[in-house]
């Protein structure tokens, strides 16, 4: 398992939401899928932490994205040309290669950032002739994209202004018959016990309810009925799951720098919106001290991942 430190306490990832990009508030309000910023305008440095985090989740939740693509292969066959929309770090993009060999996967993303870092590890792995990065905003336009075969939107969707728009977008550019898959999560993991921080008994929910409230003026569409949103599109839906996934992994791992980088994240958001006491009891579990959470041999990371496959009828033209 590879050790990377998330950007300490007090450090730009740990710094004050900024940037207000064309699609409204630069809430940082979450972790690596269940953040509330949107990612246009967004600092470089703040763009690596996600990255950081977005490969952490990936790490940890790997059983699952390897069931979500078995899911996909069964309904989608053997497919040629793939679009991961919303790419961020390739982590989708990435899956997708391994289990499509003869596929090409073009990585739509608005950040110019992310798809940087994209394609550095797609040379890394050498795979960069398989991905082809195409910055763009998946809410406005997809372009030159046309007669796809499989589109991927882990954790993206959700940042949309419109969704329907998105779905319009993509049911045009998948050829009849081809199938998109969304991927979406309930918002921040949950990583501690209500009694782990004795002296403020559920403090890490007292942050998600301030980060809820983030959300629904940020991302409104965090935990939208994606079902029905792609019925109304007019695809077809052949399957939709929700799984409350939980890992108990070894602690000194992955779990903790996850927990850190994505506690970190939220910290800058959450002045003012919950109480000083709790504030200080949140810092001290970011803190390098010996209740840093990064060394804690309780945490259980908790999230709830939702799935939705659905196939544009073959018979809606070409
Ligand atoms: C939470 S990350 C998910 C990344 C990746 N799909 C994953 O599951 O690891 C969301 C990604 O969507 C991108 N994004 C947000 N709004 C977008 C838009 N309008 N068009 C294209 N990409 C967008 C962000 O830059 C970010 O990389």
């Amino acid at each position: 398992m590879t050790h990377r430190t998330p950007a300490p306490h007090g450090s730009p990832a740990h710094s004050q939401p900024h940037g207000h990009g064309p699609h409204g508030t630069g809430h940082s309000a979450g972790g690596a899928h269940g953040n509330g910023t949107h990612s246009h305008g967004t600092a470089s440095h703040e763009q690596d932490g996600l990255a950081e985090l977005l490969d952490l989740d990936a790490e940890l939740f790997a059983p699952y994205l390897a069931s979500a693509m078995r899911s996909i292969v069964e309904a989608a066959g053997d497919v040629e040309r793939i679009v991961d929309l919303g790419a961020g770090s390739g982590t989708g993009t990435f899956a997708l290669l391994k289990q499509f060999p003869s596929a090409q996967v073009t990585a739509v993303d608005s950040s110019a950032h992310m798809l940087e870092q994209l394609t550095r590890s797609a040379a890394a792995k050498n795979l960069a002739s398989r991905v082809r990065p195409l910055e763009a905003d998946a809410g406005t336009s997809l372009p030159g994209v046309t007669d796809v075969d499989l589109v991927w939107a882990s954790a993206s969707m959700h940042h949309m202004d419109d969704p329907t728009a998105t779905l319009g977008i993509i049911f045009k550019a998948l050829r009849p018959g081809g199938v998109l898959a969304i991927a979406e999560l309930d918002g921040m993991p949950r990583f501690l016990a209500d009694d782990a921080v004795p002296e403020r008994p559920g403090l890490e929910g007292r942050c998600r309810d301030a980060l809820t409230t983030l959300h629904a003026e940020g991302v409104p569409h965090l935990g939208a009925d994606w079902g029905a949103l792609l019925a109304s599109t007019g695809f077809t839906l052949e399957d939709e799951r929700t799984e409350n996934l939980e890992l108990r992994p070894a602690p000194g791992g992955s779990a903790g720098l996850y927990a850190h980088g994505t506690l970190s994240r939220i910290r800058g958001a959450l002045d003012g919106r919950i109480e000083p006491a709790d504030l200080e009891a949140l810092d001290t579990l970011l803190g390098a001290g010996p209740a840093d959470v990064r060394h804690r041999d309780d945490l259980v990371v908790r999230s709830t991942r939702q799935l939705w496959i659905a196939r544009r009828p073959t018979d809606s033209g070409s």
